[in-house]
C-alpha cells in the first residue's frame, strides 16, 4: 500500500503502522461471551499494552475491537495476527499468559523480575544484609 496523502501518511505513522509487532482482534459484542467479561478483558489488554510500553512505538502490538468475530460461543474471542492464531476464554488471566507468546517473553522477563525484586526486599527485609549483597549483581539491584 502507498501512502500518497500526507494525512493518511501521518496517521499511518502515528501507530507505526510499518512495524507493528501483532495486531489483536478482541470480540466485545457480547454474544461469545457476558458484555461485561469482554468489556474486562478489552481494558485489561488496553492497559497492560500501555504498561508494557507497547502503544505508538516500533515493535507495538495493535488492538482492535472486533464486533463479532462469528464463534460467538467460549468467549470472549480473540484473533491475533500475523500469525492468524484464535483463542477462546480471552479473559484477563488468558490475555497475560498469551502476551509472553505475542511479546518474544518481555512479559516472561518482566514478571521474572519482579519476582526476584520481592525476594530481594525479602532478604533485606531478613536482616541477612550479606545474602543480599552477593545476590544483587545477579538482580540488578546492585
Ligand atoms: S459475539 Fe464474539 S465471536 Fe460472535
Amino acid at each position: 500500500m502507498t501512502l500518497d496523502s500526507p494525512t493518511l501518511a501521518a496517521a499511518a505513522g502515528a501507530i507505526h503502522l510499518g512495524r507493528v509487532r501483532r495486531h489483536v482482534l478482541l470480540c466485545t459484542f457480547g454474544k461469545c461471551a457476558p458484555a461485561a467479561e469482554a468489556e474486562a478483558s478489552w481494558k485489561y489488554l488496553k492497559r497492560r499494552l500501555k504498561e508494557l510500553g507497547l502503544v505508538d512505538v516500533d515493535g507495538a502490538v495493535l488492538r482492535t475491537r472486533a464486533n463479532c468475530l462469528r464463534i460467538c460461543r467460549d468467549g470472549p474471542i480473540a484473533l491475533v495476527y500475523p500469525e492468524g492464531t484464535w483463542y477462546h476464554h480471552a479473559t484477563p488471566e488468558n490475555l497475560e499468559q498469551a502476551l509472553d507468546n505475542w511479546l518474544d517473553h518481555k512479559v516472561a522477563c518482566e514478571r521474572l523480575r519482579a519476582r526476584y525484586a520481592a525476594i530481594h526486599a525479602q532478604l533485606r527485609c531478613g536482616n541477612d544484609e550479606r545474602v543480599a549483597q552477593a545476590l544483587a549483581p545477579w538482580l540488578g539491584n546492585g
